[in-house]
């Protein structure tokens, strides 16, 4: 075992878990090969080793082993937890406590307490976290926090956040979708995550949080795939709606629900007092940023499309580029910079907080305090 890089080499990466995530075409290993002068996989463990040898076959990584212990004896300077979330906690600290920096799937831990733990553990060893959502990555999003930053629509007053899909039973899922409708996963926790990612990502830190939270039907039927026809009990929320509160009267509503079979909504909508900001779907013919303007022109109002080429030339958009494997370049980025993330273990742990502040709201009926900031 050798301590981990500081920069400059080549960033010598081991990958926990061998599931969906891992290989599916917006996952983490199938663009990888893009930037293989700078990031080497070199070891994937999976419980189910075959799986991680298959995986390993695929994807041209030399070692699959059965272990967290297995993968933490060979040589890495990073480990990418690609685990189910109620496992992150558990063996994101072991990753840490080996020395070696995180990349993270979301949720970064299951509670704030989890998430103090782990963060100041990488801070006391002078290690990275990087946690997914990887969106802040994305030049559409970079673009917009950028825009509402420099003021191009004013004051902001509100923004509606579109967050969600028909959920895994209604998508054809590869591999069984129950797990996500189970206590412990839930919409908010796996789609919600992303629309508070976003608002939080543009408009900053968030105050307040109120949300409605329920059961839409107690049992779910999977909807085509190799699972098709399963019934899926729910016992976690599938339908939630959440009003985030940004101080001084900016707000949000972002939904984390499971019954958004279909949308032509923009991703998101911010209202300000001198314009609106639109980011796109990316199926949509629309730019992926779109602001309206009160004085577009002199004497003009109207919809204009922000400059992207000359601030992201082509090949920047590392996300585009590289799914989620991005957060792996975003990580050695920061090593080679000296840099904090962007996708970073505190923004992940604000996000938790308002997660589980809107849990608590939903259930007590009341509007509850975020105190963290990122
Ligand atoms: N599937 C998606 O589309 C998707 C999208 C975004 C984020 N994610 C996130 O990615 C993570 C993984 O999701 P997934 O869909 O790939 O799950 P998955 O169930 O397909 O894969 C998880 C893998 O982890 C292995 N595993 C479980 N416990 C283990 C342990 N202790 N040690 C070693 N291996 C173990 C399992 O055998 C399995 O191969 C989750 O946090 C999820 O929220 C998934």
């Amino acid at each position: 075992m050798t301590a981990p890089d500081t920069g400059g080499g080549q960033l010598r990466v081991g990958v926990l878990g061998a599931g969906m995530i891992s290989t599916i075409t917006y996952g983490y290993l199938p663009n990888l090969h893009k930037i293989r002068d700078r990031v080497a996989i070199t070891a994937i463990a999976d419980v189910d080793v075959a799986r991680a040898q298959s995986v390993a076959d695929t994807c041209g990584i030399g070692t699959a082993v059965a272990s967290l212990d297995a993968l933490l004896n060979l040589d890495l300077d990073a480990v990418v937890n690609l685990l189910p979330g109620p496992a992150h906690f558990e063996t994101s600290m072991r990753i840490l406590e080996s020395g070696r920096h995180l990349v993270t799937e979301k949720p970064i831990t299951g509670t704030l307490a989890e998430a103090d733990r782990l963060l100041d553990l990488a801070d006391r060893r002078g290690l990275l976290v990087v946690a997914a959502p990887a969106d802040m990555l994305a030049n559409e999003w970079i673009r917009a926090r950028d825009l509402i930053a420099s003021n191009a629509i004013g004051k902001v007053a509100f923004a509606r956040v579109q967050s969600s899909h028909a959920g895994a039973a209604g998508l054809s899922w590869p591999v069984n979708p129950s797990g996500f409708y189970q206590r412990g996963v839930g919409a908010l926790l796996d789609l919600g995550v992303y629309g508070i990612t976003q608002a939080t990502g543009v408009l900053g830190p968030v105050q307040r949080v109120s949300a409605m939270s329920g059961i839409t039907v107690p049992v779910r039927r999977a909807r085509g795939g190799p699972f098709d026809g399963l019934e899926i009990p729910v016992t976690a929320p599938d339908n939630n709606l959440l009003l985030l509160d940004f101080g001084e009267a900016t707000f949000a509503v972002v939904d984390g629900t499971y019954n958004v079979v279909a949308s032509r909504a923009p991703r998101m909508e911010i209202y300000g007092l001198e314009g609106t900001l639109l980011v796109n779907r990316p199926d949509e013919p629309a730019p992926p940023v779109d602001v309206y303007r009160l004085d577009a022109a002199p004497g003009v109002a109207g919809w204009v499309t922000p400059r992207t080429y000359e601030i992201f030339p082509v090949g920047s958009d590392r996300f585009a580029e590289l799914q989620r494997g991005a957060l792996i370049e975003h990580l050695a980025d920061c090593i080679r910079d000296g840099k904090q993330p962007v996708a970073s273990g505190r923004h992940a742990r604000h996000v938790l907080e308002i997660m589980l502040a809107a849990e608590q709201s939903a259930i007590e009926g009341r509007v509850i305090d975020v105190s963290s900031t990122f």
